[in-house]
C-alpha cells in the first residue's frame, strides 16, 4: 500500500516496504545522493586499495580476539541485534519488524519517544510502532532503536587522567548531531543514518576501553612522552591496532551496514575510499573536526585543526555553512542527549 508524504514531511528518508508474496522490498528512495551511496556501500566488500593492500595476520587476530571479548562485558541488546538483521534481510516486511519491537515495550516507547521529537518535524503524534514504521521506513527505525541502545554500552567513567568514557560519549553525540546538520547544509539525505555514523564512529575506542583497559591507559602515557604522535600511531604501538580497526571489526560482527564499516574505519582518512563510498564518512570527518574546534569531549584522536579542503570541496560544503552549523550544534547536542540518554 503506497503512502502519500505529508506536507512538512523530510523527503531524505528512504521508504521501505517488504513484499512477503513476491519475496522482495520496493525502496522508494525520495532523498539525494546518501541514499545512492548506501546502495553501492552495501554490495561492496573491499571499501578501498589502501585496506585490502596491508594484510597483518597477528593484527587481524588481535582485533578478533579483542571484539569476542567485549562480547561477554557488554553489547547491543538481543533484541536491537533482532532488528538490524530483519531489516537487512530483503525478504522481512514491516510485520516483522513490528512484531519484534512490539515484544519489547520499552524499546517500542522510546522509539515512539524520537519518532515524536523534533528530530523528524512530523505533523501530529505517532501513537503506533507500525505507523512509525510506514511515514520513516524499516531503515529509519533501526537506526533508532540502535541509537537507543548506544548509551549504556559507553558507560565506565574516568579510568586515567587524559580519558573519561563520559567525554568520549559527548563527542559522540556532538560529532552525532554535526553530521547530521552538515548532511543537511551540504543538501544530502537520510538525517538518522547520518546521526547514527557520528554516533558510532569512535565506537573502536570504547573496545579498547572494554577489553584492552591497561594498553588503552599506556596510549594516553605514550602520547603524553611523546608529543608528535597521534592517537592511532599510540594506539598501534600500545595496543596493538587503532581504534578505527577496531570499530569497522565491531560493525562487522553486529552485521552494521557496511557504510558504517567505512564510517568507523576511515573517519580519519576518507579520502582513502573509494570516492563513490566516501559521503557519510568525508561528513563524519568533518564532524569530528567540528567537535574538536568547538571543545566538546573527548578529541585526542582528531588529528587536524582544520578539515581537508578536499573533503570540503567534495562535499561542495563551505566555510558559511560549517559556521551555520556550529551555530546550531549546541541546541541540537542538547535536545539529542535529552532524546538518547533519558531513554
Ligand atoms: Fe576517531
Ligand atoms: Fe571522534
Amino acid at each position: 500500500m503506497p503512502v502519500v508524504p505529508i506536507d512538512g514531511f523530510d523527503t531524505s528518508v528512504l521508504f521501505r516496504w517488504g513484499i512477503k508474496s513476491c519475496k522482495g522490498v520496493v525502496d522508494i528512495a525520495l532523498g539525494k545522493a546518501l541514499i545512492a551511496e548506501r546502495e553501492t556501500m552495501t554490495q561492496a566488500t573491499t571499501p578501498s586499495n589502501a585496506e585490502a593492500a596491508a594484510p597483518n595476520p597477528e593484527r587481524d587476530a588481535l582485533i578478533q580476539k579483542t571484539i569476542q571479548e567485549i562480547s561477554h562485558i557488554a553489547t547491543l541488546p538481543e533484541v536491537t541485534l533482532k532488528i538490524i538483521e530483519v531489516v537487512e534481510d530483503p525478504n522481512s516486511s514491516a510485520q516483522d519488524l513490528n512484531k519484534i519491537i512490539t515484544h519489547d515495550p520499552a524499546l517500542g516507547a522510546r522509539i515512539l519517544k524520537v519518532v515524536n521529537s523534533a528530530f523528524y518535524g512530523l505533523p501530529g503524534q505517532i501513537g503506533s510502532i507500525n505507523r512509525a514504521i510506514v511515514l520513516l521506513g524499516l531503515n529509519a527505525v533501526k537506526n533508532i532503536a540502535i541509537a537507543a541502545s548506544l548509551a549504556k554500552l559507553f558507560r565506565g567513567g574516568q579510568i586515567c587522567p587524559q580519558f573519561d568514557a563520559r567525554e568520549l560519549w559527548n563527542h559522540s553525540i556532538c560529532v552525532a548531531c554535526g553530521t547530521q546538520l552538515l548532511s543537511k547544509a551540504a543538501g544530502l539525505g537520510l538525517p538518522d543514518e547520518a546521526f547514527l555514523a557520528g554516533l558510532i564512529h569512535d565506537m573502536g575506542i570504547m573496545v579498547e576501553m572494554q577489553a584492552r583497559r591497561g594498553k588503552l591507559i599506556e596510549t594516553f602515557d605514550f602520547m603524553e612522552k611523546n608529543p608528535g604522535v597521534t592517537f592511532r600511531q599510540a594506539e598501534e604501538q600500545c595496543v596493538g591496532a587503532n581504534h578505527e580497526q577496531f570499530g569497522s571489526a565491531l560493525c562487522k560482527m553486529w552485521k552494521f551496514p557496511a557504510s558504517f564499516g567505512y564510517v568507523t574505519g576511515f573517519h580519519h582518512r576518507p579520502l582513502e575510499l573509494a570516492k563513490a563510498n566516501r559521503t557519510l564518512t568525508s561528513l563524519v570527518y568533518v564532524g569530528d573536526v567540528i567537535s574538536k574546534q568547538t571543545n566538546n569531549g573527548f578529541t585526542r584522536d582528531v588529528e587536524v585543526d582544520q578539515p581537508s579542503e578536499d573533503v570540503l570541496d567534495d562535499l561542495q560544503l563551505t566555510a558559511a555553512k560549517i559556521e551555520e552549523v556550529k551555530q546550531q550544534l549546541p541546541q541540537a547536542m542538547e535536545e539529542a542527549a535529552a532524546l538518547i540518554q533519558g531513554s
